[in-house]
């Protein structure tokens, strides 16, 4: 019997519906999973862990939408190494073998006098999509900004221009919407409304978070954004959420260990992404010390998706 049909048999998350957001090599799916306990306590910004397999890498995941009556959630994912390959075999019908959650602290989500941005990049407008629906939910002004490399690319635009106040999307070779990075039209946003921006919240990859915070920390900042420099504390709260490597999901392995200033003690503290975020205020975060830490497994990763040995797990 395998793993997934020993799941299936004890009903555990199966898969209710899989859907294709992007074909190709770098495919998004998008799957709707029966976890009624995750459901009903998840909230945006958590994300569970999964293993599709016994001998399998264990894939952080954010928690895209959840339904808390029909019990559900559902997980997008985007096709980059062994792991995810794996995963994108499950069809309808099939079932993941464990999936731990909801895992990280939640976003704080509430009422503002003034718009909210929230902006996606990539596979990033996944994680964005629940914060955008309770936000918006809750009465909020919200400017969504996604984007993606190409139209292709581009995931949930129809999903989030239901729940958004604005909606501008961009792609960085023009195929579609305005051509560029969505930090150019947050200049635009920032600009227009000087004053008038209660908070900005951003997911994506590690770069163009990194961008959004230096857009939000001031135009001609150095490009080397060290949140030890300048501390204003009158700045509008840039959220992101990171996505460093992670093993166990609880605290206990180190492995997702994010330097963070602290403002107070003035100086980098450790903190673990897993519990104490993923989000976290953007200009503390030591994003040169992340990519550096993200990077460390280039290698077995490319052993294991050449050889779909698992090396790199
Ligand atoms: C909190 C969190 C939420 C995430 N949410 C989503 C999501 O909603 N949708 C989505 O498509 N992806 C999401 N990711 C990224 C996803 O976990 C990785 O793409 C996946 O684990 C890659 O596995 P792989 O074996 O297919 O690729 P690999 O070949 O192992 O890795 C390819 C790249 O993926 C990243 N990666 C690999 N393993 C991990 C890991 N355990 N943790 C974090 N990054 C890793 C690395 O940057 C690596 O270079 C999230 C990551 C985190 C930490
Ligand atoms: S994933 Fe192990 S400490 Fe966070």
């Amino acid at each position: 019997m395998s793993d997934t049909e020993g799941a299936l048999k004890g009903k555990n998350y199966a898969i209710l519906k899989k859907r294709t957001l992007v074909e190709g090599e770098d495919a998004i799916l998008e799957y709707v999973v029966d976890a009624p306990l995750i459901a009903r306590h998840a909230q945006a910004g958590q994300f569970v862990i999964l293993r599709t397999a016994n001998e399998g890498e264990r894939i952080p995941l954010t928690i895209a939408a959840y339904d808390r009556e029909a019990g559900t959630i559902a997980l997008i994912v985007q096709i980059v190494g062994l792991s995810t390959r794996k995963m994108a075999e499950l069809e309808a019908g099939d079932a993941i073998l464990d999936l731990l959650g909801p895992l990280g602290t939640p976003i704080e989500v509430r009422r503002h006098e003034k718009p909210v941005v929230c902006m996606g990049g990539g596979v990033g407008i996944a994680p964005i999509w629940p914060k955008v629906k309770e936000l918006y939910d809750l009465g909020n002004h919200v400017i969504t900004i996604i984007g993606a490399r190409t139209k292709r690319l581009l995931i949930l635009e129809e999903e989030l221009r239901a729940i958004s106040t604005e909606i501008h999307v961009t792609t960085d070779d023009g195929s579609y919407g305005r051509k560029g990075f969505v930090t150019g039209v947050l200049h635009d946003v920032l600009e227009q409304r000087e004053g008038e921006i209660a908070e900005v919240i951003a997911v994506g990859p590690l770069p163009m978070m990194e961008a959004v915070v230096k857009e939000m920390a001031g135009k001609g900042f150095r490009d080397a954004y060290d949140p030890s420099l300048e501390y204003d504390p009158s700045r509008i709260p840039c959220i992101v959420s990171l996505n460093p490597i992670m093993v166990d999901g609880t605290g206990m392995c180190g492995g997702c260990r994010v330097s963070i200033w602290d403002h107070a003690k003035g100086e980098y503290q450790a903190r673990f992404s897993c519990v104490d975020g993923p989000a976290f205020d953007g200009y503390a975060v030591d994003f040169a010390g992340l990519n550096r830490r993200n990077r460390q497994y280039i290698s077995q990763e490319r052993v294991a998706r050449r050889d779909g040995s698992g090396a790199g797990a």
